[in-house]
């Protein structure tokens, strides 16, 4: 996978080169660009950024810088207007675009999922008071796949943290990324339809004073199976209830609903709704 990273702060991603993101970069199933948006200024004080149409604080980012620097990475001439854009539909579609934004919505796990299929993803870091609005919309209007995220309810001072939380979650879901592909399928999100993980415990067996769960130890792994799982349906109740009322009741086996009904839950249905209501 190629993956493009534009900011104006491009130092923020020297981190990329630790650990298993370098590694991933030795065995080239990764390969990064990362870009100075300044590099496609053309004024002396390379600026970037120009004052809100209509008024308010901050500065927005200028489209036709932005557009310079995308259409120089997607290796496109630049259009004239978003008549020519929509024209232009169905361009080299194996590119992504994706902007980080905390006006979008909320990254998820199958957000990663999805875009560690891709050939090649760009992402556009943006700062002040973000890009303009049209840019989105003038590549999308080509046939690009353009997505726009949050990573959460809070505001950062630019998009790069918001970027490195998404190259990180993206690319340890490429194949051959990770030792062992086992455990990203029993983490939390993305195995057992999505309930929050057990905890885990390692050696020794107690540890000032407080010992590992007996069931553990057994040997049993069908009772330490039963165990996790009823971990997960209680920690997942008590913490993530949206995540309990989006599950497929036809999927939960006796034990599941019995337990699930103890917590409060009603289980006859497509899906578990709250017996008080929430
Ligand atoms: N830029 C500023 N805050 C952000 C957030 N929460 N998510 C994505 N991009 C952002």
């Amino acid at each position: 996978m190629r993956i493009d990273i534009v900011s104006v702060f491009p130092e923020y991603f020297n981190v990329l080169d630790l650990s298993l993101l370098g590694k991933a970069q030795d065995k080239g199933l990764v390969e990064f660009g990362i870009h100075n948006l300044r590099d496609w200024t053309h004024d002396v004080h390379h600026s970037v950024d120009d004052t809100p149409v209509g008024g308010g604080a901050g500065m927005v980012m200028k489209p036709e810088v932005w557009a310079q620097c995308l259409d120089d990475l997607l290796g496109i001439e630049p259009l004239e207007s978003i008549e020519q854009a929509d024209a232009a539909t169905g361009r080299d579609s194996s590119a992504v675009l994706v902007f980080p934004n905390p006006s979008a919505p909320t990254f998820t796990q199958k957000d990663a999922t999805e875009l560690s299929h891709a050939k090649h993803l760009i992402f556009g870091c943006g700062r002040y008071e973000g890009y303009d609005g049209r840019l989105p919309a003038y590549y999308a209007a080509q046939g690009y796949d353009v997505r726009e995220y949050s990573i959460g309810d809070y505001v950062l001072n630019g998009g790069e943290v918001a970027v490195s939380v998404m190259v990180e979650a993206t690319t340890r879901l490429i194949d051959g990324f990770m030792g062992n592909h086992a455990s990203i399928e029993e983490e939390s999100y993305t195995g057992s339809e999505g309930l929050l993980e057990h905890r885990q415990y390692t050696k020794p067996a107690t540890w000032r004073g407080m010992s590992v769960p007996e069931v553990l130890l057994s040997g049993h792994h069908a009772n330490i199976d039963r165990f996790r799982r009823d971990e997960e349906l209680r920690r997942t109740s008590a913490l993530r209830p949206d995540i309990i009322e989006a599950l497929d009741c036809s999927r939960l086996d006796k034990k599941d609903r019995k337990l699930l009904t103890e917590l409060g839950w009603i289980v006859n249905g497509d899906h578990p709704r709250s017996k008080i209501g929430r």
